[in-house]
């Protein structure tokens, strides 16, 4: 601590004020969401590629018959040919730290995604040409939205046949609500994807396609004279449509991109590597640095306090040969240092963070030094549950996470009575990882817990890492609610006698109420006005 009498200890503070400030302004930490299949790996892929973390694209990510994955780590992943684990590639590009996080491809693993998106500083959405706006599209522009984060558009698969640029451009905005406003402009139609016009100079971008997009594509830039007799017809198109979205005001300003009310826009094919430079240098120039994050009374954690994060993911079992469990963090203040021990805020006990790594799906990497906007992943966290704050020296709080709504349950119950022990442990660990919401009720008792989830997928991963991680096998009977509500002790004893429902209690605490069907509960509701039903944030 500095003192007025210590002016060395006050430079020293000085000097790590100024180290932090200056990395966190150079970090840019955000993730690709989607709709599944508009190519959210294979633009992670490219974009690593081009940050040359990797040599050849293929080498991060992929699906079932891709080479060699590093999200493959469990088998049904493999077999499925889906990614449902998530974590972060960092790469340095230009002067910037970029902090990539990654999210599951698949919908019934959306409240992994939201979860990565309370972690991050921006967000990149693909869209794919030949589709549009999809219904997880348009879930995730919300959740955005609804947490301000900043959101940079891309249209991906413009080297196949899709729709046109100007009517893609309406349905985001029309659909959305935000203005769209693309800082390139496609020159050639979806499926002759010859390069972009770049609105902020008016210059061509031409890129050339390389074999299977397995390198980086060079990129040409010529100038509008040298663009139009080359291209002909199609650059005078390009810069036509470029005029008319001047004209109807869609240019990108800073402040209303960061407001979440106008979104930026770029044209992309992810396979062939194209765009992605551009995408990498737009996050450089637009997309915001941490800033400090507000504490659960709401007053911001300055970037350069003492040291705090908050874990957004837990995960066990990412590594067959080591049956550990990571706790993922995003620092927000201060500098981590590996080694260090911090205080976990709900418990207020201490955990040293010895083991300190950066993940990417199957690589992994010691980390020593990390400033906010970083993400780290601690290793052996069994302590730690997803939401859980860390701090030194000052303590911070910082707000729960959101947990979604469930729309699926099923009774899990132990195949074999002999593992009980493996059994509790197993179910305790599943729900501080949030793979699914454990329930509890009298009723049924601490044998036969109700796991609740968004997507009927997180069954199965439940289900597999019982039998196969904690030896206990467990069946699922499958039950009839469709729907919870969070309820009160008051309300509880009322709402325990209506005719298909069922209350149930959370880990934390929650009182929820399940229902069988929304007009049960809609009449429940009006003849016992006084219950308290309050509705759960949506995930699907
Ligand atoms: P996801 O993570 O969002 O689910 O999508 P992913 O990257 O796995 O891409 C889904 C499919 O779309 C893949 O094809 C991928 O090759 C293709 N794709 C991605 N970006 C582009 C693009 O810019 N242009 C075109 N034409 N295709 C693109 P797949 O047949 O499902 O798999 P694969 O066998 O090609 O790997």
């Amino acid at each position: 601590m500095s003192t007025a009498t210590d002016p060395d200890a006050a430079s020293t503070d000085a000097a790590t004020t100024a180290t932090v400030l200056a990395e966190a302004a150079r970090r840019r930490t955000f993730a690709v969401i989607s709709h599944p299949d508009a190519g959210k790996s294979t633009l992670t892929e490219a974009l690593a590629l081009h940050a040359r973390v990797i040599g050849q694209a293929g080498a991060v990510h992929g699906k079932a018959g891709r080479r060699g994955t590093v999200s493959d780590w469990m088998d049904m992943e493999k077999a499925r040919g889906i990614s449902i684990t998530s974590a972060a590639l960092q790469f340095s590009y230009r002067d910037t730290v970029v902090n990539l996080l990654d999210t599951p491809g698949h919908a019934d693993f959306s409240e992994d995604t939201y979860r990565v998106l309370t972690a991050v500083d921006a967000a990149v959405m693909l869209i794919d040409a030949a589709k549009g706006l999809e219904p997880q599209t348009m879930k995730l522009f919300a959740v955005c939205k609804h947490r301000g984060i900043p959101v940079i558009t891309v249209i991906n698969k413009w080297d196949r046949p899709g729709l046109d640029a100007l009517e893609l451009m309406d349905e985001v905005q029309t659909r959305t609500g935000l203005t769209p406003t693309p800082l390139t402009w496609p020159v050639g139609i979806a499926g002759d994807f010859r390069g972009v016009l770049d609105r902020t100079d008016g210059s061509y971008h031409r890129f050339t396609r390389t074999a299977g997009g397995a390198t980086v594509a060079p990129e040409e830039t010529l100038s509008a004279e040298a663009a139009l007799a080359r291209e002909g017809d199609v650059w005078t198109t390009a810069v036509e449509e470029s005029e008319l979205l001047e004209a109807t005001g869609a240019q990108h300003d800073e402040s209303t991109f960061l407001a979440g009310i106008s979104t930026p826009v770029l044209f992309a094919s992810a396979v062939s590597n194209f765009g992605v430079g551009m995408l990498l240098d737009v996050l450089v120039e637009h997309a915001p640095h941490p800033t400090p994050r507000p504490d659960q009374k709401g007053e911001p954690r300055p970037l350069e306090e003492p040291f705090s994060a908050f874990v957004f993911k837990v995960q066990a079992g990412m590594d067959t040969a080591h049956r550990d469990r990571l706790a993922f963090i995003r620092v927000c203040s201060g500098v981590f240092e590996r080694g260090m021990v911090v205080t976990a805020a709900a418990s207020g006990k201490p955990f040293a963070t010895k083991y300190a790594q950066q993940v990417f799906g199957r690589e992994r990497e010691s980390i020593d030094t990390a400033y906010p906007g970083d993400v780290v992943g601690l290793v052996n966290a069994s302590a730690l549950s997803v939401g859980e704050s860390l701090y030194s020296a000052r303590p911070v709080t910082f707000p729960p996470l959101d947990s979604f709504a469930p729309e699926h349950f099923a009774v899990a119950r132990i195949a074999d009575t002999g593992k009980y022990k493996q059994f509790r442990r197993g179910i305790g660990q599943l729900d501080s990882e949030g793979v699914v919401q454990v329930l509890v009720s009298d009723r049924r008792g601490d044998g036969a817990p109700v796991f609740a989830v968004v997507g009927p997928m997180q069954f199965e991963v439940a289900q597999h890492r019982m039998e196969t991680e904690f030896g206990a096998a467990i069946t699922l009977q499958h039950l009839d609610y469709k729907l919870a509500r969070l309820t009160d002790a008051e309300s509880a004893p009322v709402l325990s006698k209506a005719r298909g429902a069922e209350v149930v209690q959370r880990t934390n605490g929650d009182l929820l109420v399940l229902w069988t069907d929304r007009w049960a509960m809609g009449s429940f509701a009006q003849n016992n006005p006084d219950v308290t039903m309050t509705p759960l944030v949506a995930a699907s």
